[in-house]
């Protein structure tokens, strides 16, 4: 096993309990942002669809978007063996074709977009291409547009500063926000949290993802949801 899939169920094992709260207490808002998106799938996807999640993760959230959705297929990559193992059993109340792939994002999407032989309707990813460098991002950008069918739409949550914030002005503003708001969790947690957010969180701006997304010939770009503190997008990029 590679150092990064290794540190990454690592992390998985460590801080799964601490998510779990997180999720539980809707701290980064996945109710509203999956309310979002299950809206996008019933509204906007052709029926039936192909749905392909970056860093799906145990998929908990992905699974209330698409209870009585049409889609036919799901394929999850996720760099952590446990969270998969979590996500199968999760995903088993969702009737379509599924596919659970254990590796890096961008190794995966790179592999997908040369051979060619698969495409989807929409490519979603949350909370995951912060842990990416810029030029990482601008790649696994330029491999989603090559992996979506015609009219397809890249689904990209996360973090993201506001216009002209550096990020050490917006890792001390999402901690502020956390220490004043997360009040259902330990010292223990927040600390690892913190640590975390510190030492592996790279946001950019939005204005800094459309512009990537328009070298890469993304013809519209919205936004369709913005946390409560404005540190998260729901931003839709369309092909
Ligand atoms: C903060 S969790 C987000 C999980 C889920 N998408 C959500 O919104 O709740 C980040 C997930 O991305 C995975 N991850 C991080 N970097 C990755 C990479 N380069 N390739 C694949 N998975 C990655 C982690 O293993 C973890 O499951």
């Amino acid at each position: 096993m590679n150092t990064l899939k290794t540190q990454s169920d690592n992390y998985f094992k460590k801080n799964w309990e601490t998510y779990q709260k997180v999720l539980a207490n809707n701290y980064m808002e996945h109710r509203e942002i999956y309310g979002v998106l299950h809206k996008l799938l019933t509204d906007y996807l052709p029926t039936p669809f192909s749905l392909l999640e970056l860093g799906c993760g145990d998929a908990s959230s992905s699974v209330q978007a698409l209870l009585n959705t049409t889609v036919a297929s799901y394929t999850g990559i996720d760099l952590s063996a446990a969270a998969l193992e979590i996500a199968q059993g999760n995903m088993a109340q969702i009737n379509c074709e599924q596919t659970f792939i254990e590796d890096d994002i961008s190794k995966v999407v790179e592999e997908l977009a040369e051979n060619r032989k698969q495409s989807f309707d929409i490519v979603t990813t949350s909370f995951v291409l912060h842990h990416l460098s810029l030029a990482q991002k601008d790649k696994v950008i330029e491999q989603v547009f090559h992996l979506l069918k015609p009219k397809g739409v890249f689904v990209l949550i996360d973090i993201v500063c506001k216009e002209g914030e550096d990020r050490e002005k917006f890792v001390n503003r999402y901690l502020e926000n956390m220490r004043q708001n997360w009040t259902a969790l330990s010292s223990q947690d927040m600390s690892m949290i913190e640590n975390h957010i510190s030492t592996y969180d790279l946001p950019e701006t939005q204005t800094t993802l459309y512009q990537i997304a328009q070298k890469h010939n993304f013809v519209r770009f919205e936004c369709l949801y913005k946390d409560t503190p404005e540190s998260a997008q729901f931003l839709c990029l369309y092909k």
